[in-house]
């Protein structure tokens, strides 16, 4: 199988909505990344996106849809602080985690009784999830373990001849996964994944006693602990080369990364530092989601055997970038401040 290209013409649109009709699975654009799409409802289609990814049929996938009015037969309950989500940041980057009716197969939901429901802002996949006339899952686009997807071109480098078709809408504009969070019945969030959507928005919004971030979010797991999502046990992210986080100013950052260079070491670092050997990812946190995946894939590309990154800020999106590079990095952070 060749994997097709297609546009986002109305005509390509059709195609795609035909081959997901019939069991198949394309590639989407989404703002965030791009998913791998199959109809939500279908166990067969499910198992095919396990199978294209590699992924474990254990780690649920996101159910998209066009409408919040859609919402109804998938779950079970919307409580009040899902509902102010969803009203304020949808359609948007955020997933909501709420209890699934019967209609979403065991195999979408990773045999959870939870689905996890996103209703994505873009006009691609709303008019693809509108075509097929039914809810689409899609997990991101990458092979499991690899950076997500945020060109048509990153799919198909990981999915060709693996899935029929995938739509080319651009560079993905948020660059990270949505942010995931879970609801509740007593209103209380918490906060699995971070992404564009904030937890500084989110708690302006409901009020910061209500809201919280998962330990996974920043901190390693004990091995046998516990996970809430179990997208949190998994390696991810990581490139081939062996990733470490540098915090501390970016003179202590350009200090340690000349003291320890070397052939195929690399800096990923703001851009603005006096260093060789320096991948930029950007000055702001929006910058840097954006060109994060993107980013990590090159360092593979270019032999990268060893990769010092400055920290990002840790607050807004920051956190999100800083959540995906923590993984990238297997938690490996090096102080350079006091050196
Ligand atoms: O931005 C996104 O969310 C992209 C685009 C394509 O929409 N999708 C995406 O899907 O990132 P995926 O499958 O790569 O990541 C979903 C994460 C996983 O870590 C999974 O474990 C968690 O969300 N998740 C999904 N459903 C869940 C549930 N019912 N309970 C707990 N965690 C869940
Ligand atoms: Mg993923």
């Amino acid at each position: 199988m060749i994997t097709r290209v297609l546009s986002t013409s109305d005509e390509d649109i059709r195609t795609a909505a035909q081959i997901i009709r019939e069991g198949g699975i394309v590639g989407m654009p989404t703002e965030t990344v791009y998913g791998l799409a199959g109809n939500a409802l279908s166990a067969e289609s499910a198992a095919r996106i396990y199978a294209a990814k590699g992924r474990p049929s254990d780690n649920p996938l996101i159910v998209h849809i066009a409408e919040f009015s859609q919402i109804a037969p998938l779950v079970r309950d919307v409580p009040h602080n899902a509902k102010v989500l969803f009203d304020t940041f949808s359609p948007g980057p955020l997933t909501v985690i709420l209890p699934k009716t019967d209609i979403i197969p065991k195999e979408t939901s990773g045999g959870l009784d939870t689905v996890g429901i996103r209703i994505p802002a873009d006009k691609t996949a709303r008019r693809l999830i509108s075509a097929c006339g039914f809810p689409l899952a899609a997990p991101s686009a990458n092979r499991s373990g690899s950076p997500s997807p945020t060109t048509a071109r990153h799919v198909t480098d990981d999915m060709d001849g693996r899935i029929p078709a995938v739509i080319d809408g651009g560079s993905c504009a948020v660059g990270v996964e949505s942010t995931v969070v879970s609801c509740g019945a007593d209103g209380l969030i918490t906060i699995l994944r971070p992404g564009h959507v904030s937890y500084e928005e989110i708690a302006d919004l409901i009020g910061a006693d209500s809201v919280r971030l998962a330990k996974g979010v920043t901190e390693r797991l004990d091995d046998g602990e516990r996970v809430l999502s179990p997208g949190m046990k998994y390696r991810h992210y990581a490139p081939s080369a062996d990733a470490a986080i540098v915090t501390g100013d970016k003179a202590a950052f350009e200090k340690y990364v000349r003291e320890h260079s070397g052939s195929n070491v690399y800096a990923m670092g703001y851009g603005d530092e006096e260093l060789d050997d320096l991948i930029p990812y950007g000055l702001t946190p929006d910058e840097q989601a954006h060109a994060l995946f993107d980013v990590l894939r090159r360092l593979d590309e270019i032999g990268a055997e060893r990769v010092y990154i400055r920290c990002p800020e840790r607050d807004g999106v920051g956190l999100a970038v800083y959540n995906r590079l923590l993984r990238a990095a297997g938690f490996e952070v090096i102080d350079a401040s006091d050196r």
